[in-house]
């Protein structure tokens, strides 16, 4: 693998593959030292055109725990305020022997750009762009799935029979676009929900089935995987619902929902999360919930995907 732009060409094996690379990982991480020697004398550079706690922190920790070199550069006060181009930055960190390079920009397409131009010669890993992919955020998704699923005997298993179920923000979500693709391409089945404006056009050849109402979603589907999307206010120049009380009424999470699932169930929410929007503050800390295991399955994904990439890890 030499890089990492989506999960729509990801196979099945590929993405069983690194999430059983992400659960050795995730053994380092139990250990007194939670560090490994792989990716000495290798530079990972954090390139960040967008705001972002989680994901650059995450790939910080990650490219930390297998001895990498980290530079962080968040695009404000850099010359890209300035109007460099994505060009110039690529290969003033080209000049910096970059070998990875984790991107997340506000337009859609910019990693692949990054990518095919020979600008540069690093591994690149799209960290979310636009409202396009995440690739990162769906195979943490789909790790932490499978091992609420199948606990310690999740090696080699795939998401076989799950059902999940996401809720709200589809039109801006580069986090629904990547589980939409991995999470079926794993053998599970998805159901989008979210109020007709918030779909987006030409959705008709995604795998899955599209619901206007979360209550009989839950009710008909009898979901495995409840995952909550945020209300994504800053790319909304229009108004998508009548105002977050209806919002929150019609298609949020409330207590009332969450204790209708099925026993067994877990609640999702990639984070950061509109508290009394798309999810109650009870839905978000129940025991249901996997928001904080989301977050630290992250670490060991993200591992996972720079040792492929930047360890001569082999082909995936
Ligand atoms: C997501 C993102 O940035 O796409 N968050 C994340 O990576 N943890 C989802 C979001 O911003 O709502």
């Amino acid at each position: 693998m030499r890089h990492l732009l989506s999960t729509r060409n990801l196979s099945r094996d590929d993405a069983v593959r690194i999430l059983d690379i992400a659960e050795d990982m995730a053994d380092v991480a139990t250990r007194e030292v939670k560090k490994l020697p792989t990716l000495r004398g290798r530079t990972v550079v954090n390139l960040f055109f967008e705001d972002s706690t989680r994901t650059r922190i995450s790939f910080e920790a990650a490219a930390k725990r297998l001895s990498a070199d980290v530079i962080n550069f968040s695009a404000k006060g850099s010359s890209v305020s300035k109007g460099e181009s994505l060009k110039d930055t690529a290969q003033t960190l080209e000049a910096m022997g970059a070998d990875g390079v984790v991107v997340r920009h506000p337009s859609s397409g910019a990693p692949q750009t990054l990518a095919q131009s020979g600008w540069i010669d690093a591994g690149i890993v799209n960290a979310g762009d636009g409202t396009h992919e995440h690739p990162t955020q769906a195979l943490l998704d789909a790790f932490t799935i499978r091992r609420r699923m199948h606990g310690s005997a999740a090696r080699g298993r795939d998401l076989d029979g799950v059902s999940v179920v996401i809720v709200g923000d589809i039109l801006h979500s580069r986090v629904a676009r990547s589980n939409v693709w991995l999470l079926t391409t794993l053998g599970a089945s998805v159901t989008l929900v979210a109020p007709p404006t918030l779909f987006p056009v030409g959705m008709g050849t995604w795998p899955a089935d599209v619901r206007y109402d979360l209550d009989a979603a839950i009710d008909d589907v009898r979901p495995d995987v409840v995952m909550m999307l945020r209300i994504q206010a800053e790319r909304m120049r229009a108004a998508f619902f009548p105002n977050s009380r209806e919002y929150a009424r019609v298609w949020g999470l409330d207590d009332a929902r969450t204790a209708r699932l099925a026993p067994g169930s877990i609640v999702m929410h990639p984070g950061p999360m509109n508290r009394g929007l798309e999810i109650s503050a009870a839905a978000a800390d129940s025991t249901r919930s996997t928001v904080r295991e989301q977050v630290a399955n992250g670490v060991s994904v993200r591992m996972a995907v720079l040792y492929l990439l930047l360890a001569g890890g082999g082909e995936v």
